[in-house]
């Protein structure tokens, strides 16, 4: 019997019977939404969602499908992935579990002994990530409880919001979990961080820290020191709204072979893949 080909799992075609209300709803929003004070929100959430699209559009970055991502890895086996209750998810503040899917996907897949983060915040990354990799011992780096203004100065409005609302909470989503004796948190500002002997070989370094270029930029030299063979890099917050990030990145991928994850804001990049060698 001729096989069935695989179902297409990707279709960008739009239903001709939706191009109708599609235009109704977008008039909606922009007027009558627009103007009343308890739908506003919905407009601003399509005008951020407009601005991600079009910077994906622009976007040159090679990607990789979630169906890709383990197998990217060298892994071809089906995934099994663990995250954090939803409970404790939301304790992230960002209100969506996606990132952390595809980060456990990473670790699942990659099976590393040694993780550092910059950019513990509440510790929902932190915590996805030892889930996922049961051997590892994971350090992770946020600022000390007392900071000084000249610290923060590279950082954004919001990026300063993220640091006064983890003060009193730094690692919460690990504190009390089975998990935490594997869990080693560090204090310190990553823009004059010097890594410790320990952190040499590490397997997985995932950069969300301050979004600042500054940071983004000595978080990746310090992950760069301590990368072992095959290691990989993960930075979030490759976005529209962050410039940055994109502005560091977008320099970075004429030195290292950097691939986007599909429909997210994470970039990774894999020690054992040649550098890129500029064209003369
Ligand atoms: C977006 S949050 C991290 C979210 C976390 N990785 C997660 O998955 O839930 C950013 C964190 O970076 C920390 N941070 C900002 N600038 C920093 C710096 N220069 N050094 C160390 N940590 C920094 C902030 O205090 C904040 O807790």
């Amino acid at each position: 019997m001729k096989e069935k080909p695989p179902p297409k799992t990707r279709s960008y075609g739009v239903d001709p019977r939706h191009l109708l209300p599609m235009f109704r709803d977008l008039l909606e929003l922009i007027t009558v939404r627009l103007a009343n004070n308890k739908t506003r929100r919905h407009v601003i959430q399509l005008g951020r969602s407009v601005r991600q699209h079009a910077f994906d559009a622009r976007d040159t970055l090679p990607v990789i499908d979630h169906p890709a991502l383990a197998a990217f890895f060298g892994c071809q086996e089906p995934l099994e992935i663990i995250l954090p209750p939803i409970d404790t998810i939301s304790l992230s503040g960002l209100g969506f579990v996606v990132p952390y899917t595809l980060l456990a996907t990473i670790v699942s897949a990659l099976h590393p002994k040694k993780i550092f983060e910059t950019g513990t915040f509440r510790g929902v990354g932190t915590l996805t990530m030892a889930l996922n990799a049961p051997e590892a011992e994971i350090y992770t780096l946020d600022l000390p409880e007392h900071y000084t203004e000249a610290e923060v100065e590279t950082l954004s409005k919001g990026d300063k919001e993220w640091v006064r609302l983890s003060r009193s909470s730094t690692g919460f989503a690990f504190l009390n979990h089975p998990a935490a004796p594997r869990i080693h948190q560090l204090r310190g500002n990553s823009l004059t961080f010097t890594p410790p002997d320990l952190l040499a070989n590490t397997d997985l370094c995932f950069i969300d820290g301050g979004h600042s270029y500054e940071c983004i930029k000595a978080d990746t030299e310090t992950a760069l020191k301590i990368l072992a063979p095959n290691g990989v890099i993960v930075w979030d917050d490759y976005a529209w709204f962050i410039d940055g990030v994109s502005q560091y990145l977008t320099e970075l991928r004429h030195s290292l072979p950097l691939y986007r994850i599909a429909g997210s804001q994470l970039v990774i990049c894999r020690n054992n893949q040649q550098p890129i060698t500029p064209a003369s």
